[in-house]
């Protein structure tokens, strides 16, 4: 090979090797270290819960509940203990539980024969460990159930009367089920009953099949948070009532590992909200997070691009937050949903930042 020749291949080969370089940095860069940024909390109050337009009265009061759901667990996060992004996230839920104006806890949502059948469930990100409940009706807080059941015993999901007895057994708060009662919820109940009453049109019994009922109707509003503690660990839950209507015995996304929550340190942290069966379907949080870890997406990429991509074109409505190992976080909620109460709190400024319907955050979202 003559001398020209060589210096044109090592010349191509140079400009070959150096966009590689390029390239990869440039999937990695959206993933950099953020060192401002070392505690986080961000918060849902689930999608499609609120009518188009509420009050001002209405937007304060689910404000404040967000508001005290982040000081709540950003306190956890400030403590620093082992597993103070567990702590955060079962703290934060806790408080939206307790309120009945989300579809979790005591804002529970009934199933078609008026009972309140409650699911949850909880991740973290260092060695995977999870807990899970579904179908629980004497538990106040089945985040706490979740997370005794990660922590005190061999399993991952327990559901219904084992469920139950679990909690009774390591002294967690039961109630009496009439607890979960609320005249809201009821009527909706009702309202969904009488339009079930009603032959529907075949198209709305195709969409998922899970009843006639019209789907923005059926309430799917979940609560939901994720965190990132000073030990760089993430960890995930959800918690609701599931969908106005259900049929006793349903079990939707909330408390399935890979559907609706999932935490892994190298990739991100996850919470959804939404038609349950569609994020079961397509194994939403851990489709966001394999895309985080296997193709280097950002966050807000990946997330973006199975809400509003392919669970969209199903006809699912929904949303999701995500929150990385580097700090960075991204809110998102498809056309379908249309809104969704939300809010996050950072060691930047440590104060929290909240939104409901389909209102801007005020910063970084
Ligand atoms: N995403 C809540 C549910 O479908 O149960």
């Amino acid at each position: 090979m003559d001398l020209r020749k060589r210096s044109l291949i090592v010349a191509a080969a140079s400009i070959l090797s150096l966009a590689a370089w390029m390239f990869g940095r440039a999937e990695q860069a959206p993933n950099a270290p953020n060192p401002a940024r070392k505690l986080v909390l961000v918060i849902h109050g689930g999608e499609g819960d609120l009518p188009e337009k509420v009050s001002p009265e209405v937007e304060k009061q689910h404000k404040a509940v967000l508001e005290q759901a982040l000081r709540r667990g950003y306190a956890r996060l400030k403590e620093g203990k082992k597993g103070a992004s567990l702590d955060a996230v079962e703290a934060a839920i806790r408080v939206l539980e307790d309120s009945p104006l989300f579809n979790a806890g005591k804002g529970a949502v009934f199933t078609h024969e008026g009972r309140n059948e409650l699911d949850a469930s909880i991740m973290e990100g260092k060695d995977k460990k999870a807990g899970a409940v579904a179908g629980v009706s004497i538990v106040k807080n089945p985040i706490s159930a979740a997370r005794a059941v990660m922590e005190r015993s061999p399993h991952v999901l327990l559901v219904g009367r084992g469920a139950e007895l679990f909690a009774i057994k390591h002294k967690l708060d039961i109630v009496h089920p009439d607890y979960f009662w609320t005249q809201e919820r009821w009527d909706e109940l009702q309202e969904a009953l009488k339009k079930e009453a009603k032959p529907s049109p075949p198209a709305s019994k195709e969409r998922g099949g899970a009843d006639a009922v019209e789907p923005r109707k059926r309430h799917f509003g979940t609560v939901g948070a994720v965190a990132l503690d000073g030990e760089g660990n993430l960890a995930a839950g959800t918690s609701t009532g599931g969908m106005t209507n259900k049929w006793s015995g349903r079990v939707g996304d909330s408390p399935i590992i890979g559907a609706g929550t999932y935490a892994d340190n190298e990739a991100c942290a996850v919470s959804c909200t939404g038609w349950g069966e569609y994020f079961i379907r397509f194994a939403v949080a851990h489709d966001i997070c394999a895309r985080v870890k296997y193709a280097r997406r950002s966050v807000k990429d990946a997330a973006d691009t199975v809400v509003n991509g392919e669970l969209q074109r199903a006809g699912a409505e929904g949303g999701a937050i995500v929150l990385g190992p580097n700090g960075d976080f991204h809110v998102v909620y498809n056309r379908l949903a249309g809104q969704m109460s939300r809010g996050f709190i950072t060691s930047e400024d440590a104060l929290p930042h909240v939104a409901i319907l389909d209102k801007p955050l005020p910063k970084n979202d």
